[in-house]
Formats: structure tokens, sequence, C-alpha cells
């Protein structure tokens, strides 16, 4: 192919794929399949590759990112990044209201919309195309982290249509939606890794990646909700969202024009409960003067406009005394601080328990032993402290002091620079590290010995019979049969009994025997290997197809597997070189565990039995982890989708899927399954 033939491909591909990508995101329309989609992405990109310098910097291709920055340069906003004033109450909108009646003669509109909270991002768009995008910073500074900015799909790299002016900005809020969050929460937790707070921590984290394909991976989205040029093409901010709307922005549907403060209120009203179904979490909502030169005529002051206010819903929150902080030691030996509280009513559940993080953020909310705390119930599931009455504080209390050894084996507890966690250095010694690896093990999405479960690994510990996981091939009747233990409930507090009877130990071997079945990348997640979570590990069978290969695997060879990194590939090398671990996994070997897996296997047969049709998948399920249903439907032509909307075509549901939800798919009328239909619909 000549270089001018490519440069014509390059940009009719280039704009086909603007194009699909359009009709996606904007009319959640495909109008080609996502087989035939990538196969015109990965023409794009072989052309690019092949001709480099024509692989333009808004290219569809950029959206997987992969070029990594050092450091982001700092630049100077055009137009300052202002905050918004805040207001909780009724009387402080009304004043507000009463503020902008004086100063502004005649009729005006305001338009109510969502406050979404996630992180602010100002993008520059120059004849059409995303120039910049840059984080508020200062407000005066931001950071240029274009290159990440350009993975989010919700973001237009090139605009829809001509109406655009040649220059200028957009205002909006990148998020990470809710599923996102809880997906890579539930990764996190596969691997070991600290859990991240809040989807707005997420996103913010994610930004700052220097690796822009790893940006990719984590799925950002962004609403747009501002709009500024010079001169100001529109007269209303409504008719700028508009406009953002059919370039091919996101902007949320929830923004209502209001013409009385009683409209704003209802809106306020409707939204404190709807906004839970919302794919991001918001905090309040955002009052602003439609007309463009009404705000000029209201103006600013030193840090926010006198055109805008946001009202705060207030958060649900208690005061409770401080009972006691119990810490926990994880799987990997992190130690996590607990809150034990006096009991405490919150939303509608009794809280006695509150995170509290780590040992930074005990000092940050300097809480003394015995305090009144306030917790309260955020976007979080778990409640958390975010103050001290110290108006209440005991004359006697002390500053609380964290742990120096471990709670539980009383090794002096290490603190890696720059890292939050204190960690127990004590691996193999460590009774919960112990524990929790053995927990691992036998967890559903690994080996899947869930009659082990609730309680009955301690005690297997406790008697000496279990340390490692070879040990479980070793149990016999004999062994088991008989054994108890009273145990207190953490739920209930009440005391239980675990004992082991007739029935119970046929069920355990039976279980132990049948792991023997359980493909190899299942039993490589079940060794736990820091950093290989259940996903890592199938990408990992699908390049190396059998232990004694990835033993002798190479770090140069484990990087070149897709989507393997430094920190895992070092983390495989060092498991390896063990020899307490090259002895346990010689025995689980020799008992007949999976090893290796055919390569055509590793791969999901193909079939177009869901071509056309659009999923969503939500809760907990029973036989396969979301991600292998998610490739299940993929590799079956269906497609994945984020959100429930009219055209969705089923929702698959599985136990503890949020009522929300349910409750949307129910009003749309759309069609929920379970697992076991959705297999059948494949022919599984
Ligand atoms: S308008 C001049 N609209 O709130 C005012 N801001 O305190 C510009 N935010 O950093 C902001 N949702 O990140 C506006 N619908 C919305 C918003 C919103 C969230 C955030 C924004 C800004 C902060 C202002």
């Amino acid at each position: 192919m000549t270089e001018q033939e490519a440069a014509a491909r390059i940009s009719e591909l280039s704009a086909r794929i603007h194009h699909l990508n359009y009709q996606y995101y904007q009319n959640s329309h495909s109008e080609v399949s996502d087989y035939e989609f990538d196969m015109l992405l990965e023409e794009l990109n072989n052309l690019e590759t092949q001709f480099a310098h024509l692989r333009l910097p808004n290219s569809p291709t950029q959206r997987v990112g992969g070029s990594v920055t050092k450091s982001f340069p700092t630049v100077v906003h055009k137009y300052p990044m202002l905050s918004l004033g805040n207001t909780y109450s009724e009387e402080d909108l009304r004043e507000f209201h009463n503020r902008v009646q004086k100063v502004l003669e005649g009729d005006y509109e305001y338009v109510c919309e969502q406050k979404f909270d996630g992180v602010a991002i100002s993008l520059t768009y120059r004849n059409g195309e995303l120039v910049r995008g840059v984080t508020r910073g200062d407000g005066t500074r931001g950071d240029d982290i274009t290159a990440n900015v350009r993975t989010i799909k919700t973001i237009p790299l090139k605009l829809h249509g001509q109406d655009f002016p040649e220059e200028f900005e957009v205002r909006g809020e990148v998020f990470m939606p809710f599923s996102v969050f809880e997906a890579l929460n539930a990764e996190r937790e596969d691997i070991g890794e600290m859990l991240l707070a809040n989807p707005r921590n997420a996103a913010s984290g994610t930004l700052k990646l220097q690796d822009s394909g790893q940006v990719a991976r984590r799925k950002l989205s962004c609403y747009a909700y501002g709009f500024l040029s010079t001169p100001m093409a529109f007269e209303t901010h409504a008719e700028a969202l508009a406009a953002l709307k059919k370039w091919g922005f996101n902007v949320s549907d929830t923004y209502q024009k209001c013409s009385t403060l009683e409209e704003v209120l209802t809106y306020i009203k409707l939204w404190e409960t709807k906004r839970f179904e919302l794919p991001i979490a918001t905090d309040g909502i955002v009052i602003k003067v439609n007309s463009f030169n009404q705000q000029e005529e209201l103006g600013y002051t030193a840090k926010s406009p006198r055109w805008a206010i946001a009202y705060k819903y207030k958060a649900m929150s208690a005061a409770t005394r401080l009972l006691n902080i119990q810490y926990q030691v994880g799987r990997t030996g992190a130690v996590t601080p607990v809150a034990l509280l006096q009991p405490v009513q919150l939303a509608g559940t009794t809280v006695k328990r509150a995170s509290l993080h780590n040992a930074n953020e005990i000092l940050r909310l300097d809480i003394h032993t015995g305090d009144v705390v306030y917790v309260e119930k955020g976007g979080e599931i778990i409640p958390k402290i975010t103050g001290v009455d110290k108006s209440q504080r005991l004359p006697e209390s002390q500053p609380v002091q964290y742990l120096d050894t471990c709670p539980a084996c009383g090794t002096p507890l290490v603190r890696t620079e720059g890292e939050a966690h204190h960690y127990c250095p004590n691996e193999k010694g460590c009774p919960p590290q112990i524990k929790g690896k053995l927990e691992h093990f036998i967890s559903r999405h690994a080996m899947n010995i869930m009659s082990l479960g609730e309680g009955k690994i301690d005690l297997l510990f406790e008697k000496g019979l279990v340390t490692t996981p070879d040990h479980f091939y070793d149990l016999t009747h004999e062994k088991l049969f008989g054994l108890s233990k009273d145990y207190v409930d953490e739920k209930t507090g009440k005391i239980r009994t675990i004992s082991f009877g007739q029935k119970t130990v046929d069920n355990i071997l039976a279980a132990i025997q049948k792991s023997k079945e359980a493909p190899f990348d299942r039993v490589l997640f079940a060794l736990g290997i820091r950093f290989v979570g259940s996903t890592v590990a199938r990408k990992l069978v699908q390049h190396i197809s059998s232990i004694e290969a990835l033993k002798q695997a190479s770090y140069e060879d484990l990087i070149g597997v897709p989507e393997i990194g430094d920190r895992i590939a070092l983390s495989i090398l060092a498991w390896f070189a063990d020899p307490d671990n090259q002895a346990i996994l010689k025995r689980l070997q020799e008992v007949g565990l999976q090893f290796s897996q055919e390569k055509a296997t590793a791969h999901i047969t193909q079939s177009d039995k869901l071509a056309g049709l659009t999923f969503v998948i939500s809760g907990v399920f029973e036989q396969h982890s979301r991600e292998e249903l998610q490739d299940l439907i993929t590799a079956n032509g269906g497609k994945m989708v984020s959100s429930i909307s009219k055209k969705l075509s089923y929702l698959v549901a599985g136990d503890k899927m949020g009522p929300a939800k349910l409750e949307k798919a129910n009003e749309l009328g759309i069609k929920i399954i379970s697992e076991t239909e959705l297999l059948t619909l494949i022919g599984h």
C-alpha cells in the first residue's frame, strides 16, 4: 500500500469508527457487531503502526491508551475553574434566590442539575477535536492529563456535526460508575489489595495514573455540564447543554429548567431519593441562572459565581461513642483498624462498626480513646467516622496509639515508605494470614470447596490439621469426624457450634475430591499469588498453558502476556522462587490438581446465539463469576452495556442485586433472567 492509499484508508476508517462510537454512546445503537467493530479498529491500528507518522492524536485507537507519562505538565486555565457556594437549607436557598432577584430585572429561569461527586475536568476543543484535558488543580492551574482523558469513551475525541465554535471549553465531571467500582474492588479483594474507599477516590486515583493503558482498563466515564467560549456561542446554559449532547458529549438528562423557587424545591425533593438510581454518587443539586447575559450581570465573588449555588443534601450521620479499636490482619498481612461503636441507628440500620482505614486516618481525625464520634453513611457500603465531638471528650482519655506489633502473632509491624498501611511481615507464621490464604484457596471462584466455609477452617487450623493448601487433600473421615468447636457469630453475637457429623464430613470430602477437576486457571488463582486475581489467572493460562511453562517463564515471557505488567510479573517470579511454595506445588501436583489447560479450551467457543442482544449483569452468581458470565456473553455475540435503558434486552440478576436496578428494570419492562436462564440461552 502506498502512503497516499494508507492515508486515505486511515481517514476513512477513523471517520467510520468515530461515527460508530457516536451511535453507540449517544444513541445506544450498534450498526455493526462487536467483532466487525474490532476488525475495523485493528485494521486502523495496523495501518498506524506501519505508517507511524500518520497516527493522529485523536485517532480512535488512542482510546486504549498506551503512552506512559513521567509527570503531568502544569498548565494555566484559560477560564479559571471556580467552586460553588454551598447551601444546606431551604432558607439559605431563599436568600440566594432573593439576591438574584434583586440584581436581575425582569424574568429569569434556573437550570437545576445534579451535583456529581467525581473529579472536575476542563476539556479544550479546537476545530472540533479534543486538544487538551486538564484537572482543576488549584482552580488557576491544573495538570495536563490529555492522554488519560482520551481513554474515556464518553468524552468525544472528534465532534459530531459542524456547528461548533472554532475553540471552546467544556467542563464536566469524570467518574467511575458504581458497577465499574464494584468490579474493581472485587478484583482487588481477589488479589489481596486494599479496597478503594469510594468511586470518587477511585476516579481521581485513576486519572493520575501514569500509564494511560491502565487508565483505559478502569473504564471511567464523564458527564459534561458546562460550556465556555469567547464570544459566547449561546444565549442560555440549557441551549449549550443541548448542543453539547448533539456534538457527542455525555450530558445527563437529569437537568431541568425551573422558573420559580417552588419548582426548584420540587426538583430537590424529587432527587433526594431518586439520585440513588444514578450510576454515579451525587451529593446535591446545582442551581444555575440559565441566561448567560444574566450570569454576567450577576458576576462573581473571588471564588465562586453569584449566578449559581449548590444545595447539598444532608449526609446521614449519627453521633456515638467509640468503645474500642480492633485491628484485623488480612490474607496479605495488611492491618486494618476497625472502630467498635456503641450501637446506633443510622439510615435504617444499626451501626456497630466503622472503618478507620489506616494510621493516618486516626491521626487526621485526632481520635482519643472513648471519644464521641460522628459516623456517616455516604456512597460507601461501610459507614465511616467523619469527626470527633471534642466537647464530650473524657478527661482521662488519651490519643489512640496505633499498634506497633501484630495483634495476632506479636511480630513488629512494618510500614513501607509511601504506603498507608501497616503490614505484618510474618507471612508464614501469622495465624490470620495462614487462615486467610486457606479461606482463599477454598473460596467459590478458586477451588470452590464451600462446604469448608463458615468457620470450619478455623477449626481445622486449631487442630493442626491444615496449615497449607496441600493439607486439604490429606483429610480423611477419621481425621474429621467428631471435631467440634463453639464460636461467637460476629453478625448476631450468639454462640454457635460447628460440629463435623457424618453428612458434613461426606460433603467436605466430596467437595475436596471434586476440586481436583477445577481447571488450571482456578487452581492458579487459588494459590493466592499476590496480584494474581481470577482475571489475571485466566489471561496467564491463555498464554502460558501449563505450570511447568509458568515455572520456567522469565520476566520477559511474563510481561509479554497482554495486561500483565511489571508488578504482577515480579510477584509471580518471587512466588515460584520460594522453596516452601515449590514444596506445596509439588504436593498439589501429586494429589492430581489440574496444572495445565489446552489452549483451545482456554478460549471459549464462539457462537452468535446472542447477536444483537444487550445485557446488564448485576449481583452475585452461583456457578460463574461475573467476569466469566461477561466473557460468555461476548463470546456468543452478545454485548455488555453498563446501564439499564429501554433498549436493554436482558438484565441477568444474581443474588444481592441492588434494589434500584431491579426497580428500574421492572419499570421499563426489561426481561430479567437468572444465571441458569442465560446459560440455557447460550445452550450450555
Ligand atoms: S458548575 C462555576 N455543575 O462541583 C461553577 N459543577 O464546587 C462551575 N460539580 O469542581 C461548576 N456537578 O467539579 C457544576 N452539575 C454541575 C456539577 C459541578 C459537580 C462540581 C465541580 C466543581 C464543584 C464546584
